[in-house]
């Protein structure tokens, strides 16, 4: 009963492309105490995006110290904690040596592009026509593939450590089980199927590293010290955290954080959907235990995989690279607000775009245009244009491209979406919301509680330490309070935008480096 689940808590450690948080939830899903903190993000050169790996670590370990300070200060007791549950941003690129677990390169972040020609060499070469089939990605500068082969080719110590077959290879949930499992001591090397779903490695349908797979990019996989994939909620895999402030807690789920989200969105019926507005912006809708391969430029992804019993569940999934970022872009490149909540504000102070459309084609486009060569462009600037209209373009953008995903994901699925569940940061403005209930004509459903994708990891751990076992237990949390923005705009007034923004999409391709 809830009085019973109130006394469990669950930590989450929810480490994203800007920022790492640790949340604790109680068992009915609130969260009691939390930490974040931002990291630096690294861009050596136009397209490139770099994380340091120990930067990331520690700041993991510095939100779970200080949030569980808070936690105590609050009279709780770590011993009530009964799990930790993981998320983090996907296909982020890391490598370390084998016999030392230190980093060899930086880790390559999610929207580097600096593989556009290394995509366009593969691109030609044979077989490549069939890598869809079988991983549910297209070939692209966004899965972690690509960015190892960057490596190998150009990091002479990568190289190396190959050849010498002491090169591990994993995501941001690898990383961070493996240090906090005790690093080089316990070499605990694992990854649950929905990031593996991410490498372009992992076979869709069996949920097993594919020898083609390797062969197509040439790797050899017995050089490669690969993560074992195993599901997303499992008492034993993840191991436990043998230092810091909760040591001897059991690490019990890992998710992706965008199946994570879906997960904290209790997107667990076949048909429901969930965009999430964070650094990207990513909608996955639940297509059940079959994956459903894209015709229309979507990718096929594993949503959640709880183990045991259940089967694996998958996800067509549309990813925006540029959501938060582009507001991030105008506060930090331009000066344009102090803080990313203001951007509503900004885009409040005028009436509408006055006729701007701002393509935040940073990392090219992805989903569904998956335009490799397109830059970031402003179209419409006159002597009016004021900052707020370029704001109001900023967020219209990732409005727009959901818009395209949803007409993409509705020819996939042979289903129309009724409504659309929403969360991430730039969900928290009430006039982008409104916007994209404006653009997709469905209405936008918003809950209380935003802090989804952390909600979802510690679900995850939540099941595998038995404080839920059935998905109907759930169904109670986060309810209350959501906020739905209906469709305000004629249909012909939003068609007309959306064939402006079809258009400034077209002009912004080809561009020369
Ligand atoms: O695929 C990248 C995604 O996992 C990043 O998520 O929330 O950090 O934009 P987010």
């Amino acid at each position: 009963n809830e009085n019973t689940l109130k006394k469990f808590y669950i930590g989450s450690i929810d480490q994203g492309t800007t920022s790492t948080r640790f949340i604790i939830f109680d068992g009915v899903g609130q969260p009691v105490a939390q930490h974040q903190i931002e990291f630096a993000q690294h861009y050596p050169h136009s397209g490139w995006h770099e994380h340091d790996p120990k930067e990331i670590l520690s700041s993991v370990e510095q939100c779970i110290e200080n949030a569980t300070q808070l936690f105590i200060d609050q009279g709780h007791h770590i011993s009530d904690i009964k799990a930790v549950g993981i998320t983090n941003q996907r296909e982020t690129t890391m490598v370390w040596d084998t016999n030392t677990g230190e980093p060899l390169h930086n880790a390559i972040a999610w929207p580097d592009t600096r593989t556009k020609e290394l995509v366009r060499e593969l691109k030609e070469k044979e077989g490549a026509e069939k890598l869809h089939d079988i991983c549910g990605l297209p070939l692209s500068t966004y899965p972690s593939s690509v960015k190892l082969i960057w490596l190998l080719r150009h990091v002479d110590a990568v190289k190396q450590a190959y050849d010498e077959g002491r090169l591990s290879f994993g995501t941001m949930d690898t990383w961070l089980l493996y240090h906090f499992n005790g690093g080089k001591k316990n070499d605990l090397h694992v990854t649950d199927a929905t990031n593996a779903s991410r490498t372009m490695f992992m076979n869709l349908h069996n949920l097993e590293y594919d020898d083609r797979l390797f062969d197509f990019f040439g790797l050899e996989r017995a050089k490669l010290n690969l993560p074992k994939i195993v599901p997303s909620s499992c008492p034993t895999s993840f191991g436990a955290l043998t230092y810091g402030p909760l040591k001897g807690i059991k690490i019990a789920g890992c998710l992706g954080d965008q199946s994570a989200a879906l997960v904290g969105q209790q997107g667990f019926k076949i048909g429901s959907a969930k965009n999430t507005y964070g650094t990207g912006c990513f909608l996955l809708y639940n297509v059940g235990e079959q994956p459903v391969i894209s015709k229309h430029g979507l990718l096929a992804t594993i949503a959640y995989h709880f183990g045991g019993k259940r089967k694996p569940v998958y996800a067509l999934e549309g990813s925006i690279a540029v959501a938060g970022s582009g507001v991030k872009f105008l506060m930090n490149n331009l000066g344009f607000i102090t803080h990313s909540h203001k951007i509503s504000d900004l885009a409040a102070s005028v009436e509408d775009n006055g006729g701007c459309v701002f393509v935040t084609a940073f990392s090219g486009l992805f989903a569904p245009y998956w335009i490799d060569d397109a830059k970031g462009t402003i179209f419409g600037i006159t002597q009016y244009t004021e900052r707020g209209h370029i704001a109001r373009a900023t967020l219209e953008a990732t409005c727009f491209q959901t818009k395209a995903i949803l007409d993409a994901m509705e020819l996939d699925s042979g289903h129309k979406l009724a409504e659309l569940a929403v969360d991430g940061g730039m969900s928290n403005s009430n006039l982008c919301m409104q916007t994209q209930a404006n653009i997709i004509g469905i209405p936008v459903d918003r809950p209380a509680m935003r802090e989804t994708t952390a909600l979802g990891a510690a679900i995850a751990a939540g099941f595998a330490v038995d404080i839920w076992k059935e998905f109907d237990e759930l169904k109670e949390i986060n309810q209350k309070d959501r906020m739905v923005f209906e469709p305000s705009m004629s249909k012909e007034e939003s068609a007309k935008m959306f064939k402006k923004w079809g258009r400034a999409v077209q002009m912004c391709r080809g561009w020369l480096d």
